[in-house]
């Protein structure tokens, strides 16, 4: 397996709608914490998140997370 490329060391803090988003598991994405399409031809998928309310959440950025796709601190040690 590849490794994703670190977008941020720091989660991405939102405020999401109900609705359907797809977090970006590979780093390459140019709209993070969110996926682009950028993983095409890598081992990487983007994960599905599903909200049925409004939800405030951590999003991973730098993807070494083991908790996807929220953050799990895992940016201090790497
Ligand atoms: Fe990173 Fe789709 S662009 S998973």
């Amino acid at each position: 397996m590849s490794k994703p490329i670190i977008a941020d060391k720091k989660p991405a803090i939102l405020e999401l709608e109900p609705g359907t988003y797809y977090w970006c598991s590979c780093g390459s994405s140019q709209k993070q914490p969110f996926c682009d399409g950028s993983h095409q031809g890598t081992d990487f998928t983007p994960q599905k998140i599903e909200l049925t309310k409004t939800q405030k959440v951590a999003l991973c950025n730098c993807k070494y997370t083991q908790n996807t796709p929220l953050c799990d601190g895992s940016h201090a040690q790497i």
